[in-house]
This record gives C-alpha cells, sequence and structure tokens, in this order.
C-alpha cells in the first residue's frame, strides 16, 4: 500500500500575495468550492489579520466548506493568532497555521530578534494557538537558509508547545533538491519528538525548483505539500498543485505515495484561478499549458495515430481536458452552447447562461467558428464577479499612418453615461487616456500584452493589463475581436480591481505587513 500525502492549498492566500492577483469573497469562494470538489486536504484561506476583507472570506470559507480542513494563517503575534482563530473557528475543521523565520538574516534583519528571543516567541505563541484549537500547523520560515541546530531546536520546541504539523518551507526558493532532501533527513533525525506531527513542505520557484524540492521532501518524510493551483504565488510562485499531483500518480511505481485529488479537475481549477486572477498560463506549462497535450510535428503526429503512449505519459483525460472536434457558430443553438461549456468544465445557472449566449451570438457574428479557447475567454470573463462600477459602452478609433489618433469612448461610470474624446500615442494610449480622462484616475500601466485566442486574422485578442499604485495592484484580462476595444475592457476591468480594493482598503493592511516570502 502506497502511503498518503496530504494535499495543502495555498492558492487563496500565498497565491493570492501575487502582485496583481488579489480576489474578492465570491470569487475566493469559486475557488474553495472547487479545491474541495477535487478533494483537497488542507486549504489555507487567506491570512485573517491582513485585511478585513481577508478575515471575511476565510470566516465565509469557514462557514460554506465542509470536506476540506481550513487554515487561516497568522504571524507569531498574539492578536494574529486571535484574529486568525476567529476566522477559522466555524469550520468543520480548523486549523491556525502560525510561523516565524528562523534564518539569520531574518531573524537579524526582519524580526530583529535573536535566537533567543524567537524561541520564547514560538513557546508564547503556538502555546496560545494550542489552547484555541486542536490543529496547529507551525512554519519555520526560511528553513532553507536556517541554522540546522537552531531549526532543530525551534522544532522540537513547537512539537512541545502543540504543534501538530511542521512546515518547512524554502521560503526563496534557494535549495536545490538535494539540499532540501537533507534537511528534512536531518530533522527527523536530529529532532527527538518529531514523530508527534506531520512533516510538511513549503517552496517557492525561484530557481524553477519548487515542484522538484516538493518531491525531494516527499522522499525524506513529508507527508504534506502545500503548493498552489497554477504555481501561483509569491515572485516565481509556489510548487503547483497540479504538477506535484500528476508527478506522484505518474510516477507511483518509483516514489509509492498517493494524493485523493481528483485529478480530473485540475483543468477546470486551474482555468478558473487564471480567469480569476487575470494571469495567463504560459502555453508550455506542464499539465495544465494549451499546448501540454499538442503535438505538433509530423513525427509526433504519426507516433500518436499508433499508440497516444508515443508521446503521452499520462492522458488528457486524466487532467480533465476533453478535446472536441464541434466547433460552434452562428447557427448553434443554445444546447449545444451550454453543452460545450459543460465540457469546458463550466456550469453556469439559467440567468448567467442567457447572458453568456447572447455574447455567444454576437462573437459568432463577427467570427465564423468560434473555437473553445474563444469560449474560455468568454466564460472568463463571466467568472469575474466584481461590482463593475465602470462599464464598458462602445468605442471609435481613429488610427492607421495618416490618421491623428483617437478614441471617442462611452462607458457608464457610476451609473451615468458618459463619453471623452481622446487623442493618444497611438490608438491604445488614445483610449486608455480616455479612460483615464472620463474615471479622473491615473494608475500606472505596469503591465500590457495583447495575444491572439486563436489562429486566423478573425482570432480574438486577449489582452492582459496590470495597474499600480504605490501600493495596489491589480492585473485582468479582456477579449474581443478587435484588440483596442479588448484594451479597454481589460483596462476597465482591471480599474475596478483595484477601486474594490481601495474601498476595502485592503493595501493599508497589507503594507504593514510585509513578511519576507509570505
Ligand atoms: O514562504 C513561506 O515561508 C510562507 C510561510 C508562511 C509558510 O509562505
Ligand atoms: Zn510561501
Amino acid at each position: 500500500m502506497s502511503e498518503r500525502i496530504y494535499i495543502f492549498d495555498t492558492t487563496l492566500r500565498d497565491g493570492e500575495q501575487s502582485p496583481g492577483a488579489s480576489m474578492n469573497l465570491d470569487e475566493k469562494m469559486q475557488i474553495a468550492q472547487i479545491l474541495e470538489e477535487m478533494k483537497v486536504d488542507i486549504i489555507e484561506a487567506g491570512f485573517p489579520i491582513a485585511s478585513n476583507g481577508d478575515f471575511e472570506a476565510v470566516s465565509e470559507i469557514s462557514k460554506n466548506i465542509k470536506n476540506s480542513t481550513i487554515a487561516g494563517l497568522s504571524r507569531a503575534k498574539l492578536p494574529d493568532i486571535d484574529r486568525a482563530w476567529d476566522a477559522v473557528k466555524h469550520a468543520a475543521s480548523p486549523r491556525i497555521h502560525t510561523f516565524i523565520a528562523t534564518s539569520p538574516i531574518h531573524m537579524k534583519y526582519k524580526l530583529k530578534k535573536n535566537e533567543d528571543e524567537v524561541l520564547e516567541a514560538i513557546k508564547q505563541t503556538v502555546t496560545h494557538a494550542r489552547n484555541l484549537c486542536d490543529n496547529i500547523e507551525w512554519s519555520c520560515e526560511d528553513a532553507g537558509r536556517s541554522n540546522l541546530t537552531y531549526l532543530y531546536k525551534a522544532i522540537e520546541l513547537a512539537i512541545e508547545c502543540g504543534a501538530t504539523t511542521i512546515n518547512i518551507p524554502d521560503t526563496v526558493g534557494f535549495t536545490l533538491p538535494s539540499e532540501f532532501s537533507s534537511i528534512f533527513k536531518a530533522v527527523k533525525n536530529n529532532v527527538p519528538n518529531i514523530d508527534k506531527a506531520v512533516l510538511s513542505t513549503h517552496t517557492h520557484n525561484d530557481l524553477g525548483l519548487a515542484v522538484a524540492n516538493s518531491i525531494a521532501a516527499i522522499e525524506e518524510g513529508a507527508r504534506q505539500v502545500e503548493c498552489t493551483i497554477n504555481g501561483l504565488g509569491e515572485r516565481a510562485g509556489n510548487a503547483s498543485l497540479e504538477e506535484v499531483v500528476m508527478t506522484l500518480k505518474v510516477k507511483k511505481d518509483l516514489i509509492p505515495y498517493h494524493t485523493n485529488i481528483k485529478s480530473e479537475y485540475i483543468t477546470k481549477a486551474s482555468r478558473l484561478v487564471s480567469s480569476i486572477t487575470g494571469f495567463s498560463v504560459q502555453p508550455n506549462k506542464a499539465i495544465v499549458g494549451a499546448n501540454a497535450f499538442a503535438h505538433e510535428a509530423g513525427i509526433h503526429q504519426d507516433g500518436m495515430l499508433k499508440h497516444s503512449g508515443t508521446y503521452e505519459i499520462m492522458t488528457p483525460e486524466s487532467v480533465g481536458l476533453i478535446k472536441s472536434s464541434l466547433v460552434l457558430g452562428k447557427h448553434s443553438g443554445k444546447h449545444a452552447f451550454s453543452e460545450k461549456l459543460k465540457e469546458l468544465g463550466y456550469d453556469f445557472g439559467d440567468n448567467a447562461l442567457m447572458e453568456l449566449f447572447g455574447r455567444f451570438k454576437d462573437l459568432a457574428d463577427k467570427k465564423k467558428d468560434v473555437y473553445d479557447e474563444d469560449l474560455i475567454a468568454l466564460a472568463g470573463d463571466k467568472s469575474s464577479s466584481y461590482n463593475e462600477q465602470i462599464k464598458f459602452v462602445s468605442l471609435k478609433v481613429n488610427a492607421g499612418s495618416l490618421e491623428k489618433h483617437e478614441a471617442i469612448l462611452s462607458m457608464i461610470v457610476e451609473e451615468d453615461k458618459k463619453t471623452m474624446k481622446s487623442s493618444g500615442n497611438g490608438p491604445v494610449d488614445a483610449t486608455f487616456n480616455a479612460i483615464k480622462e472620463l474615471t479622473n484616475t491615473n494608475f500606472r500601466l505596469k503591465l500590457y500584452q495583447v495575444q491572439a485566442i486563436t489562429a486566423g486574422t478573425d482570432a480574438q485578442g486577449e489582452v492582459t493589463v496590470r495597474l499600480e499604485n504605490d501600493q495596489l495592484s491589480s492585473q485582468a484580462k479582456g477579449s474581443d475581436p478587435d484588440i483596442i476595444v479588448a484594451s479597454a475592457k481589460a483596462y476597465i476591468s482591471a480599474l475596478n480591481r483595484l477601486i474594490f480594493k481601495q474601498s476595502k482598503s485592503i493595501m493599508n493592511k497589507k503594507s504593514e505587513i510585509q513578511i519576507g516570502g509570505v
């Protein structure tokens, strides 16, 4: 019998800490629900002290999710721990996850504490947490760069004070798999009470080694893996859930461990997280990239026709990717449309479906064939549930090499229809200037990216926009056969998110809580 590995998903916490990737309550709930459906063991729902929005999301998720343990993160501070407990206490299975840094560089410069002071903080905070909750995870932040002898002491103390899971993070993505596995081995051999806790791994991808490090940790005793959908997370991201799960599944003869994850939900979860956060998945991303199961070279296609095992080490179906050749067009009916959406992993209620069907018909009027990718973009726009204060209405631009670049843009701004004519250095600049003037905003444009959703000159363009000011950032996508319209939609969507974040003043709290890799 292979041993079970517990999957701890932190998309809603570490994932949300990616610059621009914040989510609202409804979006977090949608993600939590799909994580529960796919049988994630532990969902880290947020960092309750960080903001009222985080607190509310963790509480709501705790009240609604019944089959996964819900964890709330807290620093090694008593008010953080109380706040985390207040948020997770509604859960059928609550967990407090508390952490403090143990590396010399973090202790000296960030915490301004010496080793003994950090040990004292561990004693007080883990004891306090355990008095509130039976399920306590303790993390030694930046363990990858910590002194091993000190790490043993800190871990032993955390377990003595009641920690039930010990998480060893490679916070800055610095270790090699061989180094990381020797830390686990050393901890197992040198911490006398280590058998009283579950060992966990939490890795970042700064050197592209997060998944390899997680697997190395499992081989040396980790029985919980912390990961995120699409590898979302601080800086270069966290270990990706789909890669960890499928590695264990595909390589089960060499690494005899299993998870309870229903891997057929992977594609659906990946698309949901991408459309909610506005973070596209790179085409060649393992497991969930658009090309992960595409075979281009003639020799590969020939092999695939003879036996799919020639070039596929897992089936697309095993990750929930169902490819069908049915292409929709303007004569397709509602039934075919809704069946196709289900096949792609989307299940909308009647009202949402009708609205989407109308948008599909508009698209099909402009574009002969509507492909899966077009529908994913349509459905992705629909999954966004921001209370849109600003809505796109229409756009006319003067473009080309002979014209002055001008945009005449109409939008609904707080229920009033407003129109503005602006000029700029190109049609996109003119359009963005019109949005800024109409909304009286001027955020920095940090990212502007255009890509074609499918092949062909009538393809829809998908635009990604990231806006930011000194404390906040938000990212969003927009799609349309006209790339200037897609650009306007993406900008407006990012703006709505930013306005939402500002209104919740997440930024004040988040900037107070700058915690190294967290
Ligand atoms: O990267 C890290 O160290 C973390 C901890 C809070 C587990 O995210
Ligand atoms: Zn982290």
